[in-house]
């Protein structure tokens, strides 16, 4: 897309771009896409399947509509090679009943990816949220099982082949909830129990044995002791089930970060490189920047936004088990940050919010340029290897502690075991 580069992007640090205001070619060979393919990264976003014009190419990948003809439609295409649905193959979209499937958006997420050379990831097939309204009235622990193995069958064999890994479970993580083992007190364990994970992936790998099978899950990026925590709660599970022997091939970080507050470091990579040594892959799923406490205009959001998309891909990108990194949307304006009225996206001033590579007028942000050059970097390592080891007594306050099962600690085994 020929779109001006706002100021702001060409003044801060080496996002600075020679022709301020100037409009500079970001398709074809000058996009993410192009960018993430030299250095073998599958790359993309979240999208809304209704918002994509199938027709506008009638199978002709090559007439793809301007960015004056359909923006969205166009910026997709040009920049991504991974697609996955914001929402619509949630439980919420593609079950209407329980005796019935609803697979319009999908089916046509799925052929838009096939005309455009597009993987596409599936979101997700086993959720505490987003469940159809008559769910919670429906199922029963005599019927749970049943529900959700015919689900993961009937929608991930409908795709088999076609998906470049599934989030078979999502979120199901969440040590406050007091569990020795981490796990979310959730419909799905107080129906069926813990083993609902299980299930849920060796399900999965019958109905599709070709996708990546993926744990995804937030707030597990940062040193905080509640991040730590969660972190290491992550991997005690992704561990339980890899020396089990059930069917799990990568984890999904979603990577929703703050404009404000501490910056991602040897905790994530310890993760990472924790995953690797079990020969799962990583991808990043879902990153955004929330700017809701930052104060300032549009160029302070737009600064503060490139910063942590460049200290983030510079640290997970070298990582060569990080295989994909996703976006949870492509512009501000379809993101969920800008939809939601909650204190967690609402800015005091009342200000959009900015998280996204391409603004709401679909024009490319300093964020973009950020990605750009660290998909230029390489993916050589930036930071000390050997960062994941923590300094002895140390009383930072963001420093990992012993959770079992993370790294250097022995695992516990979960009481249920
Ligand atoms: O479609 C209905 C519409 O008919 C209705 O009028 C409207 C009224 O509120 O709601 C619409 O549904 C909303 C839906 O998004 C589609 O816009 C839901 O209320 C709203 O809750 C839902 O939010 C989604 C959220 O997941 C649900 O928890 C967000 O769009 C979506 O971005 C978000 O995505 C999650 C990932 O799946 C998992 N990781 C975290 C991420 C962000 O929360």
């Amino acid at each position: 897309m020929a779109a001006a580069v706002s100021l702001s992007a060409a003044l801060h640090g080496e996002e600075r771009h020679p022709q301020a205001q100037a409009k500079v070619p970001v398709d074809g060979p000058d996009s993410l896409r192009a960018h993430a393919a030299a250095v073998g990264l599958q790359i993309g976003c979240a999208v809304v399947p209704q918002l994509l014009d199938l027709s506008a190419n009638a199978g002709n990948a090559s007439a793809t509509p301007t960015p004056d003809q359909d923006p969205y439609t166009h910026t997709v295409i040009e920049q991504a090679n991974i697609l996955v649905a914001e929402n619509a193959m949630k439980w919420s979209s593609l079950r209407p009943s329980p005796a019935t499937f609803a697979f319009e958006q999908s089916d046509k997420l799925f052929q838009f990816a096939s005309i455009h050379g597009q993987l596409v990831r599936g979101h997700n097939l086993c959720w505490h949220e987003q469940l159809p309204s008559w769910f919670s009235s429906y199922a029963s622990k005599a019927n749970a099982k049943a529900l959700l193995t015919q689900h993961i069958q009937t929608v991930a064999s409908r795709y088999a082949g076609r998906v470049h890994s599934w989030d078979v479970v999502n979120e199901a993580v969440h040590p406050p909830d007091g569990r020795p083992d981490g796990l979310r007190k959730s419909p799905w364990l107080d129906l069926i129990g813990p083993e609902y994970i299980e299930l849920a992936f060796t399900t999965a790998a019958k109905a599709d044995p070709q996708a990546k099978l993926t744990y995804n899950d937030y707030d597990i990026e940062l040193d905080t002791a509640e991040q730590s925590s969660k972190r290491g709660a992550v991997l005690m599970l992704a561990r339980r089930l890899h020396a089990r022997g059930i069917p799990i091939q990568a984890i999904g970080v979603q990577s929703h970060l703050q404009a404000t507050g501490p910056r991602p470091g040897a905790g994530l990579l310890s993760l990472i490189r924790e995953a690797a040594k079990m020969g799962l892959e990583v991808y990043i799923t879902e990153m955004d920047v929330n700017t809701r406490a930052l104060p300032g205009g549009p160029e302070a959001q737009d600064a503060a936004v490139a910063e942590v998309y460049k200290t983030y891909l510079d640290l997970v990108l070298p990582e060569p088990n990080v295989k994909a990194l996703l976006t949870w949307g492509i512009t501000d304006a379809h993101t969920w940050l800008n939809q939601s009225k909650q204190p967690w996206a609402l800015r005091p001033d009342f200000a959009r919010q900015r998280p996204l590579p391409f603004d709401d007028q679909y024009e490319p942000v300093p964020a973009f340029f950020a990605m750009r050059s660290a998909l230029d970097r390489g993916r050589q390592p930036l930071v000390p290897t050997d960062i994941t080891t923590p300094p002895k007594d140390s009383k930072d306050p963001y420093a990992p502690f012993a959770v079992p099962g993370s790294p250097g600690v022995p695992p516990q085994t979960p009481p249920h075991q």
